[in-house]
């Protein structure tokens, strides 16, 4: 099994461009491929999520070219053109796959059948088959799990739906239903979530209507394909963020990130905490996704308490972040975080095990974790359970670390950011992988 030795000493510093953005990547395969026309893919991230809906659109009939790793041509089959596939597509350990595959796919007129890793197939899917369901989709789940078989209905029509959890991968595999649908669909969120979808529609001339908090499609509208440049992936830059503000004695730069406001919720954090990292937008057009370059300076942090309206928007930084706040003074307190028990793995839980590993006080709840902070981390072997963030989190870690920190099964660091340990390095971590 993969493994990561991370020593102390390290620092981040320098330049640096993580990989490009994870939900945009997969967003752009999806519409590319039931768009008519060619669509064109720059900044693609070739980590394995995204591999898993590149091939499973590829069993589903569309072609697909990579001239280089990064960028990917899609050759769109249009609104009713997809086939069904002879074999279950297995989404690997990608959430986001799975579940707006299941709203691309529903109103299609074959079966499907969807698997993923052993984390995938212990994560809920009735979330997004219930309200699917609801338009007429005949899917079913195992005891609410995957896997998932779909018999395509081409008659499903548009629904208003309420989302019980602030979920953009519910959101997305309702509208992406409602656009093969007929009538209107309306979906409202209790809190915002990442809208690359939305943004992503209007690229490829759907309109797309928000209003307050529901985004409203009218199905039947064609997808024309187009050009997407794919911005640098935040939740990726956030392990660098972090390592910046705990080590980054000459400033770090982090070039080309999105800064879609639906996932800087970090920022917002790491800021209130004191952190010295300055935005400096690139110039942007009305739609696109915006981006800029990130700077970070070597801070004092101090504890936080968490509003909960910021924890859809940094939902997947909070492994680091919870580094960040092992680092800042005093106490940093996370409530209404219930949804990480139900990433790749419970990130709650497998957080709070590391940090105690590592000797860092900390109160796990059932929504939440608090953590009292500015004490560094003893050395110790930390368990990641298969989950990218964790591993990455911890990897971290070492910046302020007495000690080694050796972190386990690391390997599903390539789903989200192949190259990490070479750009750690580049910036200064002591980390190997062994
Ligand atoms: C994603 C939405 C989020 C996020 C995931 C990617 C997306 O999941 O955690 O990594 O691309 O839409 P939820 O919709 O379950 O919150």
């Amino acid at each position: 099994m993969l493994q990561y030795r991370a020593g102390p000493g390290g620092v981040a510093s320098g330049e640096l461009t993580v990989p490009g953005d994870k939900s945009i990547s997969h967003r752009a395969l999806m519409l590319g491929g039931i768009a008519q026309g060619t669509t064109d893919i720059t900044g693609f991230l070739a980590g394995e999520d995204c591999l898993a809906t590149l091939r499973a659109l590829q069993a589903l009939g569309v072609r697909i070219e990579r001239p280089q790793d990064q960028h990917v041509i899609v050759r769109g089959v249009g609104a009713n053109g997809l086939r069904g596939a002879s074999q279950p597509l297995d989404m690997g350990n990608a959430g986001t796959a799975m579940r707006l595959s299941m709203g691309l796919l529903a109103p299609h007129d074959f079966r499907s059948t969807l698997i993923g890793d052993e984390s995938l197939m212990r994560r809920p899917m009735e979330r997004v088959a219930g309200p699917l369901r609801l338009m007429g989709a005949d899917i079913q789940t195992q005891n609410g799990r995957p896997p998932v078989e779909i018999r395509g209905n081409t008659k499903m029509h548009g629904i208003e739906y309420v989302l019980p959890v602030a979920s953009a991968q519910v959101k997305s595999a309702v509208l992406l239903a409602g656009l093969q649908s007929s009538g209107v669909t309306r979906v409202k969120e209790p809190a915002p979530t990442r809208d690359h979808t939305e943004r992503m529609l209007r690229a490829f001339g759907v309109n797309v209507v928000q209003q307050g908090a529901t985004a409203s499609i009218e199905g039947g509208q064609p997808l024309r394909g187009t050009d997407i440049v794919v911005p640098a992936d935040f939740s990726s830059a956030a392990f660098f963020l972090v390592a910046g503000c705990l080590a980054a004695d000459k400033p770090l730069l982090l070039r080309n990130v999105g800064i879609n406001p639906t996932r800087t919720g970090l920022l917002q954090l790491l800021l209130q905490m004191g952190a010295d990292i300055r935005v400096h937008a690139h110039p942007n057009t009305a739609d696109a996704e915006p981006i800029a370059d990130l700077e970070v300076r070597k801070s004092r942090l101090k504890g936080i308490q968490v509003s909960e309206s910021l924890v859809p928007l940094s939902i997947d930084e909070f492994p680091v972040f919870f580094i960040a706040a092992a680092c800042a003074e005093g106490e940093t307190r996370v409530r209404g975080a219930e949804e990480l028990r139900v990433k790749e793995t419970d990130r709650l839980a497998a957080m709070a095990d590391g940090l105690t590993v590592l000797g860092v006080d900390n109160q796990l709840y059932p929504d939440g974790l608090a953590i009292r902070g500015g004490t560094g981390f003893n050395g110790g072997t930390v368990d990641s359970r298969g989950d990218h963030r964790i591993a990455m989190a911890f990897a971290v870690a070492s910046l302020r670390a007495r000690a080694e920190i050796e972190i386990f099964d690391v390997a599903n660091v390539a789903t989200s950011f192949p190259g990490f340990v070479e750009i750690a390095q580049t910036a200064g971590l002591r980390i190997e992988t062994v």
